[in-house]
């Protein structure tokens, strides 16, 4: 798909559809304006007739010559007008709205001329475009034998005023790189524990790294993780004939000497619980377990293509957890990379066992900051639902950076707490520490795991066991939160 911005009167542009916007109640944006000009008040009276209310997500689409040179009119409801702005929601919607409506013609352009947004700039509008349109285009079927016919449509134009243009092309370029990282990830997540093992993963990351001088790719072995110490994410990989990988992507495009901002990512292929086996109901969705490293490689990627001036160290924690005759047994105490002893009363609380080998690991690039993400917990999804990541944060100013980025990318979090008083549920009478903290607030107990190997950096932790990935009919990776994350990676203040 191509993107243009263009300087140009929207009316006079030629295309299989000219998207404008109307405001709720009927109000007309600039552009509709001047269609109901140039038609002499054709299109009022059309609105009027058809009862077109201008509600958010809502389209017309006209077919009859308006006043502009593309082959249809379509209506965009944009939703209520506040102090001249809509809500950032109902323009998201909007361009939902349009992604559906647009993808079976060849070409569409859009004019938001006098359209603003609460708190975005026009750039963020261009970009939305661009991310929205590339995500709702995409589909996974690479596993079905017979596809559906892909979608036709091949170039968007985005047209806009002189004194945005620049704006304009920065946003629809940030958009498509967004888009790539998300539909990436949710690629990743969708694969099948049986194609996308850990070294399936540590193959896309040599991959990404392959001609690109400014990525780096390293994997360690279960031998050399043994050699680094690293018992706990070893007694998770023990019981799979799969080995486990830890995957290093350094991306540099600041000097050598800045110091990294860190991602760490739970890459659990499969999850079955291993001996303290789960349910089998729906157990096929613990393949989204590496749903976190999947956030990690999308991230990555968009970062390659946007090239931003900052190095980037990103973790991956690969493991399969499986039960066999080799698996780790609920009692076993491990040593983890840090010293600290761990007692494994619940072998189905992995994903904290290969994260904090990782936590250890990646402390030795002294980075800026961590940022773990994991779909941690059943908790968390009874906590938030599927709406808000659950942020945990040792860092207030990072924690409020977080926050900020979701805000601003439509992919929220929402802060937990992460007091001492919560520290004790870890307690054990045999290691220094429990893997599992009891029923009662099993999100921040996990988290708490997490801060005991976080100590000495500012580290945030994102729980996304709600947002990664959706059920029932839909079931499917969200490529959540890749928009988080490289909104934070850009604007990191
Ligand atoms: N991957 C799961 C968490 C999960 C469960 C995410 C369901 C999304 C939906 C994680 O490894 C796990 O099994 N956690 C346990 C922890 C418990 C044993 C303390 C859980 O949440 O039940
Ligand atoms: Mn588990
Ligand atoms: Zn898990």
């Amino acid at each position: 798909m191509q993107f243009y911005a263009k300087s140009q009167d929207a009316l006079a542009l030629k295309s299989d559809v000219l998207a404008v916007g109307i405001f709720e109640g009927g109000q007309l944006s600039t552009t509709a304006a001047a269609a109901d000009k140039a038609s002499k008040g054709e299109l009022k009276k059309l609105i009027e007739r058809e009862k077109f209310k201008g509600n958010a997500g809502s389209t017309l689409l006209l077919h009859h010559g308006l006043g502009q040179s593309s082959a249809r009119l379509l209506l965009l409801g944009l939703g209520k007008q506040k102090d001249t702005a809509i809500s950032a929601e109902n323009f998201s919607c909007a361009i939902q709205a349009l992604a559906t409506t647009v993808k079976g013609y060849r070409n569409a352009s859009l004019a938001l001329e006098g359209v603003t947004v609460e708190q975005q700039s026009f750039q963020w509008q261009a970009q939305q475009l661009a991310q929205i349109l590339l995500t709702n285009l995409w589909r996974f079927d690479q596993l079905k034998s017979q596809k559906q016919p892909r979608p036709t449509l091949s170039k968007v134009t985005l047209c806009t005023d002189k004194a945005s243009l620049s704006a304009g092309k920065k946003g629809l370029t940030e958009g498509q790189a967004l888009a790539e990282g998300i539909n990436y990830a949710r690629e990743l997540g969708n694969l099948p524990g049986n194609i996308c093992t850990p070294s399936y993963l540590a193959r896309q990351a040599k991959s990404l790294g392959r001609s690109r001088s400014d990525l780096t790719v390293k994997v360690l072995s279960e031998k050399q993780m043994k050699e680094l110490g690293m018992g706990a994410f070893l007694s998770v990989s023990a019981g799979s004939d799969e080995p486990g990988q830890m995957i290093v992507m350094e991306y540099k495009g600041a000097a050598k000497s800045t110091a990294p901002y860190a991602l760490v990512g739970k890459g659990i292929t499969f999850d079955t619980g291993g001996i303290s086996l789960k349910p089998g109901a729906g157990m096929d969705e613990m393949k989204f377990d590496m749903c976190g490293a999947a956030s990690v490689f999308g991230t990555m990627k968009t970062l390659l293509a946007l090239k931003p001036k900052i190095n980037v160290v990103a973790v991956v924690a690969a493991a399969e957890n499986m039960p066999s005759g080799c698996a780790t047994k609920p009692g076993d105490i491990v040593t983890t990379m840090s010293g600290q002893t761990v007692e494994i009363l619940n072998t189905d609380a992995e994903g904290r066992l290969v994260l904090c080998d990782a936590l250890s690991y990646v402390q030795e690039y002294k980075p800026k900051t961590i940022v773990d993400i994991a779909t941690l917990t059943g908790a968390c999804v009874i906590a938030l639902g599927s709406h808000a990541h659950g942020l945990y944060s040792n860092d207030q100013a990072l924690a409020d950076s977080l926050l900020a980025a979701g805000v601003r990318s439509g992919d929220r979090a929402w802060q937990m707490p992460l007091w001492d008083e919560y520290q004790k549920q870890l307690d054990s009478n045999f290691a220094d520490i429990a893997n599992i903290g009891g029923r009662e607030a099993g999100s921040v107990t996990a988290a708490c795991f997490l801060s005991r190997f976080t100590k000495e950096a500012k580290w945030a932790h994102l729980d996304i066991a709600g947002t990664a990935w959706k059920s029932g009919s839909a079931k499917g990776a969200t490529g959540r939160p890749v928009s988080l994350l490289v909104n934070y990676l850009l604007n990191p203040v």
